[in-house]
């Protein structure tokens, strides 16, 4: 049995956030000023992972998907994305716009495919990631809700 809470983040969550950004190799450019986008889930006391969906308009970006290596393999990563991917069409988000250098064989699971960077929508590009946080080979991906 797992102990998970799944939660909205606050400012208190900031250090543990950026921690688990940084054992990831995740940017941390951009994040805090959207702290309040941030979907964590803590097993007890200890921040087990994390998702976060900006906002722009009819669009979002879904980026800082992390788990905590120790809870690697059960499930948690997708069932943060699962929730995430729901509250965003809740919303009303037509489109979900994400970039990853790791794990574009993680993603199509949700039904995210494959675009070229430039056909992103632009409201999407004033991002911290699309800026310059994820360098330009990392791959841009889509879903349509
Ligand atoms: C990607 C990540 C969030 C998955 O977390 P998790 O809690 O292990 O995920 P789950 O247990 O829900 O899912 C495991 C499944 O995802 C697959 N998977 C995990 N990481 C993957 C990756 N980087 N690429 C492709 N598939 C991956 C596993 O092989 C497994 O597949 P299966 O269901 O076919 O057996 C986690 O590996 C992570 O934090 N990676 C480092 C940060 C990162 O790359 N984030 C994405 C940035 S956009």
């Amino acid at each position: 049995m797992n102990d998970w809470t799944f939660q909205t983040a606050n400012a208190d969550d900031w250090t543990r956030i950026a921690q688990l950004l940084r054992d990831n190799d995740l940017p941390l450019d951009g994040a805090e000023m959207h702290i309040g986008d941030f979907l964590l889930v803590y097993d007890g006391q200890t921040l087990a992972g994390c998702a976060a969906l900006e906002r722009y308009g009819a669009s979002a970006l879904l980026r800082s998907v992390a788990t905590d290596t120790r809870f690697r393999g059960r499930g948690l990563g997708q069932a943060l994305v699962r929730r995430i991917l729901d509250i965003a069409q809740g919303e009303g988000i037509r489109t979900v716009i994400l970039l990853t250098t790791t794990a574009d064989k993680f993603f199509p699971r949700f039904g995210f495919k494959v675009i070229a960077r430039e056909a992103a929508p632009e409201a999407v590009k004033v991002s911290a990631e699309f800026q310059g946080a994820c360098p330009t080979s990392a791959i841009t991906m889509q879903l349509s809700l």
